[in-house]
């Protein structure tokens, strides 16, 4: 029996997913399956009710976010259960709701109950030591990343940055993030946004200014950056910086 209950000739596990895959490619014959999401560096394949499959599509290798997501699994931590295929390939529970960001965009949560949700994955996050030492650190946890699973409630995606850190530059980059919605001022959400970064800074127990610089650094460089949003991030860094000197004399 393979993790996660997933013997390659689980009745369950459609075909496609056994260990000799089809070859890399987005759509067409090859495909896997309907392909649920093209995001910036990898595909999201529906397999079956219960699997997706995410690849990787330059084919970077999946394996040490596959370990880490195991880890936080083991320690109670909520993550879709995972299964590696090798290579880009991670085979994982399908999750199904909608992300914290479609939920807060229909009004089915509100932006206090949105930050608090935020801040207590974190909290829950840092409580992990890493095995690399620090504690585990996700570098992407914003509400398009957070999906509402109708049985599990929230369970946190997308692990393609975490590695061991330090929790005041996980709970900084997520602050920025947010910032970067609120400063840019020809978005939709960027009202939303500027209330939902006061909210999350009010609700995290870490203080986030001393990892704030490190944050816009790494902000500015991560190659998923949409063309011109580095110029977002020194704005919303002194949106951040205000933001958490105001709490702090709170
Ligand atoms: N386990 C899952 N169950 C259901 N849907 C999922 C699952 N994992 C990912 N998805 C869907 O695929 C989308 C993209 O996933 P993910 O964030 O892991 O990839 P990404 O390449 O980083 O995408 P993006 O650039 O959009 O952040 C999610 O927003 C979600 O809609
Ligand atoms: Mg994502």
């Amino acid at each position: 029996m393979t993790p996660y209950g997933l013997a390659p000739t689980d009745p369950d596990v459609p075909h496609a997913t056994h260990p000799l895959l089809p070859p890399q490619g987005h759509a067409g014959p090859d495909a896997p399956g309907p392909l649920l999401t093209a995001g910036e560096a990898a595909d999201v394949y529906a397999l079956s009710e219960h699997h997706v499959l995410r690849r990787y599509r330059r084919g970077e290798d999946a394996s040490r976010e596959f370990a880490l997501m195991r880890h936080v699994a083991a320690h109670g931590f909520p993550v879709p259960a995972v299964q590696h295929l090798g290579g880009p390939d991670l085979l994982m529970e399908r999750l199904h709701g909608p992300t914290l960001l479609q939920a807060l965009a229909a009004g089915e949560l509100s932006l206090h109950q949105g930050a608090a949700l935020l801040a207590d994955l974190h909290r829950r996050l840092h409580a992990i030591a890493a095995p690399t030492g620090g504690v585990v650190i996700h570098l992407d946890l914003h509400p398009g990343n957070v999906i509402l699973s109708e049985p599990r409630g929230p369970v946190l995606i997308d692990w393609a940055n975490a590695r061991g850190g330090a929790a005041p530059l996980d709970v900084a980059v997520t602050a920025l993030i947010l910032a970067e919605v609120a400063v840019d001022a020809g978005g939709d959400y960027s009202q939303a946004a500027r209330a939902l970064l006061a909210a999350f800074v009010g609700a995290v127990d870490e203080p986030l200014l001393p990892s704030l610089d490190e944050a816009m650094d790494m902000r500015c460089h991560d190659p998923a950056l949409v063309a011109g949003e580095c110029d977002l991030v020194a704005p919303a860094g002194a949106l951040v910086r205000a933001f958490a000197e105001l709490a702090a004399h709170r």
